[in-house]
């Protein structure tokens, strides 16, 4: 790994992998690839961004011309491919974006990636990587006494998001099985921890909290989900790309499932500690009209990331959502920044007003 290109480097696991990378490889250039969606921050990296290892570069992945460029211009060895449309709720609301960043950019990804690699031999003999980032809402939603996800399940997809990111870890095994591409692929559970786009669930309470606002709960909120702390997963895929087998796939997950409600209420409870506004912050739970399709319970298998690698989160939930509630708390500058975008308020009514 000595020149790494990774998509979607201004998001939120992205920004997270690259402070990463830069804190534990020395020596390492590291392109950020990223279009600076709604969803993309340049400044989730300003702590970095005078370091001679790290350059960023405006570019968009369906632009296949600019990423065979880029690919070159850099001597790209290994890419490690975040970019995406991440957001359920978007997708349910306007699916045609997923497709077309999902499934037709990771194609193009993988194409170029392809002739630049295999089809032409001018970059030297040296080890080359494509790994994949993926979901654990490939496997699709879990009754209550079904066995958690591994490997092997069958992917089985409910929101248009879902379909999105099964379609195109199937084009990255295709080109593995196909053309021999050297591809990774990772499927992690719901990530939290800094920098995460203020839209998402953790994020959403805490602020909302914060503001005396409603909590919005959809359904009744007993949906359970895995979550990861964004370092543990970063520390995943920095060994899945050292140590993990050519075609493989792993799970990685945070080895917990509360429901949501309960994730609300922990944070509630955390902050009646560390911003008392005279009434519990619980009493601000509000239950609102539920997500279409909404899967009902995620539970990941870790065994074969952990036994093979050796891999294992190092955050209890409890302490992962303490952290996380701190970070957002010191750095309301950085929501505030995103939130005066012009698009910002526009999704928030789109998605909340008719619920
Ligand atoms: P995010 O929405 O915070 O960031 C996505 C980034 O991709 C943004 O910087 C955006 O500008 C960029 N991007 C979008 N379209 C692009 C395009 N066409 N070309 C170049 N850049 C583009 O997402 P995230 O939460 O950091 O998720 C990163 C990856 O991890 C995604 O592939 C997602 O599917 C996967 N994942 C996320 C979670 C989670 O809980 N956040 C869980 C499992 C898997
Ligand atoms: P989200 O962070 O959107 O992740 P995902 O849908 O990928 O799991 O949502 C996590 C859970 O929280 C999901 O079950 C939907 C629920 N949720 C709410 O109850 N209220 C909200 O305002 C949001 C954004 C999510």
């Amino acid at each position: 790994m000595n020149n790494v290109l990774v998509t979607g480097g201004a998001g939120f696991i992205g920004s997270n992998f690259i402070r990463h990378l830069l804190s534990v490889e020395t020596e390492i250039r590291v392109v950020n690839f990223d279009a600076l969606t709604y969803a993309g921050n340049a400044d989730n990296l300003k702590d970095v961004q005078n370091d001679s290892r790290y350059l960023f570069v405006q570019g968009n992945i369906c632009d296949a011309d600019f990423v065979s460029a880029t690919l070159r211009k850099y001597e790209i060895d290994t890419v490690v491919h975040f970019a995406a449309e991440s957001h359920v709720d978007r997708s349910i609301l306007g699916p045609r974006q997923f497709v077309e960043t999902n499934v037709m950019g990771t194609f193009t990804l993988l194409h170029e990636a392809k002739k630049f690699w295999l089809d032409e031999s001018s970059l030297p003999q040296i080890t080359k990587r494509f790994h994949h980032v993926s979901t654990d809402e490939v496997f699709g939603s879990l009754a209550p006494h079904e066995p958690a996800w591994t490997e092997e399940t069958p992917y089985a997809p409910n929101s248009p998001y879902a379909a999105s990111k099964a379609s195109s870890d199937h084009l990255v095994r295709a080109y593995q099985h196909t053309y021999h591409l050297p591809i990774t692929i990772t499927n992690c559970s719901n990530n939290y921890g800094p920098y995460q786009f203020p839209e998402k669930l953790i994020p959403v309470i805490i602020l909302n909290a914060l503001e005396g606002k409603p909590l919005p709960v959809y359904g009744d909120g007993q949906q359970i989900r895995d979550w990861l702390h964004v370092q543990d997963h970063c520390e995943a895929i920095r060994l899945v790309l050292q140590k993990g087998k050519i075609g493989e796939t792993y799970n990685v997950g945070g080895v917990n499932q509360p429901a949501n409600l309960t994730i609300i209420e922990t944070i509630c409870e955390m902050l009646d500690e560390a911003r008392p506004s005279g009434a519990p912050h619980k009493n601000l739970i509000t239950f609102v009209k539920d997500r279409l399709g909404h899967d009902r319970r995620y539970d990941i298998d870790t065994t074969k990331i952990s036994t093979e690698l050796g891999w294992q989160p190092r955050h209890t939930l409890t302490e992962g959502l303490f952290d996380t509630v701190q970070w957002y708390l010191a750095n309301l500058e950085w929501v505030q920044t995103i939130r005066q975008r012009q698009d910002y308020q526009g999704w928030i009514d789109a998605n909340y007003k008719a619920r």
